[in-house]
């Protein structure tokens, strides 16, 4: 199954300031500043919704097809994520812009002063999806997670056109777009993809209810946090799916976008939704565990014992004929 994975690519460069922004700001001289402020620590975390989720899905085994622009600068964020199994031959290079960075820094007493640069991301409403098909030999699925709005309802409304299933995710980018535009990304789409606030805010901003969301997609999938994932399909039962016990927790973030990698990944390997979703929680699991979006590794054998702990041995072995790792 060849699955397209389109949004965001960026990096995030997060600083740490030893003393506080405050004391830096003089009251009277607001008007004109100019500060420098000396940092102790820089980390640059690779990111972008469509990046995570290709990198869970290339550690899982898979070959996914990233799908998003990028500056110039890509060539080293290209290689780690080729080194993960991810297919970056279709991702556009602008020739203006840098690749979308998040610029942090956070004085000590958790101020944070930021910016966002969207930067080359705007160049993904260029991409059209029939080249990508016609290089790869078709496309099975489209994924359409956070990334520029006019890219997300140009690749769904691509996707539609040509009869290519698709999957929504508008997840961080609901806050900003319509109720109609919200529509238009989810009406037709095979799978839906959103945490539990976010179902709420579907509904409110496109005036469907639960039942009219879900007579428009195939198969819903909301995730629940430390809760775990519920998924529902037209006419069945709700399924709720547990989560995998965490042996620890560094920072949530980009657990969302690791579960839709291992949720995908258990669908290109024709595997039932219930799987599915516990691939999703597991994978899901180790980003938890971890500072960064894509600083875990899946070991195989660990990856199946947790599985196996997890879920049962019986799910684990319908699950360990496909999962191959990189890591042993
Ligand atoms: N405390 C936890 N223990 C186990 N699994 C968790 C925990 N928190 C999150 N998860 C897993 O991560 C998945 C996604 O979490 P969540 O619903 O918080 O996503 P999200 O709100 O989209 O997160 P983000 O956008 O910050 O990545 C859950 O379905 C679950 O599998
Ligand atoms: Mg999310």
């Amino acid at each position: 199954m060849r699955i397209a994975v389109t949004g965001s690519i960026a990096t995030d460069h997060l600083m740490t300031f030893p003393g506080r922004f405050g004391d830096q700001l003089i009251a009277d001289q607001l008007d004109r500043v100019s500060l420098s402020f000396l940092v102790d620590d820089l980390q640059v975390r690779r990111g972008g919704c469509a990046a995570n989720i290709a990198f869970g899905m290339g550690c899982l085994g898979l070959s996914p097809i990233l799908v998003g622009a990028v500056g110039a600068d890509f060539a080293d964020y290209r290689s780690w994520l080729e080194r993960h199994g991810v297919d970056c031959g279709s991702v556009h290079i602008s020739e203006t812009y840098h690749t979308a960075r998040f610029l942090c820094t956070t004085d000590e007493e958790h101020n944070q002063i930021a910016s966002f640069y969207t930067g080359a991301m705007a160049d993904a409403r260029l991409i059209e999806l029939q080249p990508i098909a016609d290089r790869v030999g078709g496309l099975d699925l489209v994924l359409v997670s956070p990334n520029d709005p006019d890219a997300m309802l140009r690749h769904t409304d691509e996707a539609r056109q040509r009869g290519i299933p698709f999957a929504a995710d508008p997840s961080q980018q609901l806050a900003r777009m319509s109720g109609e535009d919200i529509r238009l990304l989810i009406d037709g789409a095979a799978y839906l993809f959103s945490n539990d606030y976010e179902k709420g805010l579907i509904e409110q901003k496109t005036g469907w209810s639960d039942e009219e969301v879900l007579d428009r997609v195939g198969v819903r999938i909301t995730t629940l946090g430390p809760k775990g994932a519920v998924i529902d399909r037209k006419g069945e039962p709700s399924l709720h799916v547990s989560p995998a016990p965490e042996l620890g927790k560094a920072d949530p973030t980009g657990v969302g976008d690791a579960f839709r990698a291992g949720f995908l990944a258990g669908l290109a390997w024709g595997l039932s939704p219930e799987r599915c979703g516990q691939i999703g929680n597991l994978t899901a699991t180790h980003v938890l565990e971890r500072v960064g979006c894509q600083e875990y590794e899946l070991g195989q054998k660990v990856f199946l014992e947790r599985f196996t702990d997890a879920y049962g041995a019986e799910a684990a072995a319908e699950v360990a004929g496909f999962v191959r790792c990189h890591h042993a």
